[in-house]
């Protein structure tokens, strides 16, 4: 705890002299240690980078207000979507005839973070839909603002958190899952959290077509071998297995083309990639 105390106010100490940006993950820990530790300086501390981090986020949550490619749920008790009108929207069983417009399969990126999945797949597939989900706005904000930019209207963004997804879309509503560098939660207690634990699967079973086809690449063993011994221990088989497959290379072009923000990082570090498809009813 010492040790920590001392980096971070070192750390601290040069964000008041340089007037430097903290990362959030260091705010937060510095807000707990504020809270902890109970000392004058580390409440001034955490305020000072929390306002630092404030005012560029708030500046992106109050554009995506108006984006129109943006539904936001602002209250998890109480799960509803605000549009960019700033009106309350019921679109459970209604995103291809009161958003896209038309009657094309749906797809969904879970945990998309700045949504790059969402952004290329509808790019490349212009007869398809594409939402992009996460918790954190000021991730989804850039996807959608580069979709706008692109003139895509076959990609949208959902901000919620994913254990929700049962109150935005209805049964058979959608058509493909593509979860991207999701987090592997790697302690044994958390297992529940990965998306591709049991619990999940049957919450997307309550929205999936019976077509319905899973994507999940990551550069985590764990989560991999995690994924394949779940639907090992359902009796399910999967489509198609890739391992590393910048190095070994892949049959779907997309996979490669279309890289995500985590995804950069793991490939400098020389991270292995992989992938596995399968279907969600079998
Ligand atoms: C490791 S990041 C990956 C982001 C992106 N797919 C990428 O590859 O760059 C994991 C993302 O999952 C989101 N996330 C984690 N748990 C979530 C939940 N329960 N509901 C919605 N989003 C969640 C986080 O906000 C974060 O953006």
């Amino acid at each position: 705890m010492a040790e920590i105390k001392d980096t971070l106010t070192n750390a601290v100490k040069k964000v008041k002299m340089r007037n430097l940006k903290v990362s959030m993950s260091k705010c937060s820990v510095l807000s707990y240690l504020a809270i902890k530790g109970n000392t004058r300086t580390f409440v001034k501390i955490a305020y000072k980078c929390n306002i630092t981090m404030g005012k560029d986020k708030l500046k992106r949550f109050e554009e995506m207000k108006h984006f129109p490619n943006v539904y936001q749920n602002l209250d998890f008790k109480n799960p509803g979507l605000i549009n960019h009108q700033e009106q309350v929207v019921d679109m459970k069983g209604k995103w291809k005839k009161d958003h896209f417009k038309n009657d094309n399969p749906l797809t969904l990126e879970l945990a998309c973070g700045k949504g790059e999945y969402t952004l290329g797949l509808a790019q490349r597939h212009a007869n398809r839909n594409f939402i992009g989900i996460d918790i954190k706005g000021a991730r989804i904000h850039k996807g959608a603002k580069d979709a706008l930019k692109d003139g895509l209207a076959n990609a949208a963004y959902l901000r919620t958190k994913i254990e929700l997804l049962d109150e935005f879309f209805a049964p058979n509503e959608v058509q493909e899952i593509w979860i991207v560098f999701s987090d592997p939660f790697p302690k044994d207690r958390h297992a529940k959290h990965r998306l591709t634990a049991p619990n999940f699967l049957e919450l997307y079973k309550k929205i999936c077509s019976e077509d319905a086809i899973i994507h999940v690449k990551t550069d985590s063993e764990l989560l991999f071998d995690y994924t394949m011994g779940v639907l090992d221990g359902r009796g399910m088989k999967y489509n198609v297995v890739e391992r590393d497959i910048y190095r070994k290379g892949t049959a779907f072009p997309e996979l490669t083309e279309i890289q995500t923000f985590y995804e950069k990082m793991h490939i400098e570090d020389g991270r292995n990639i992989n992938y596995v498809q399968f279907k969600l009813f079998q």
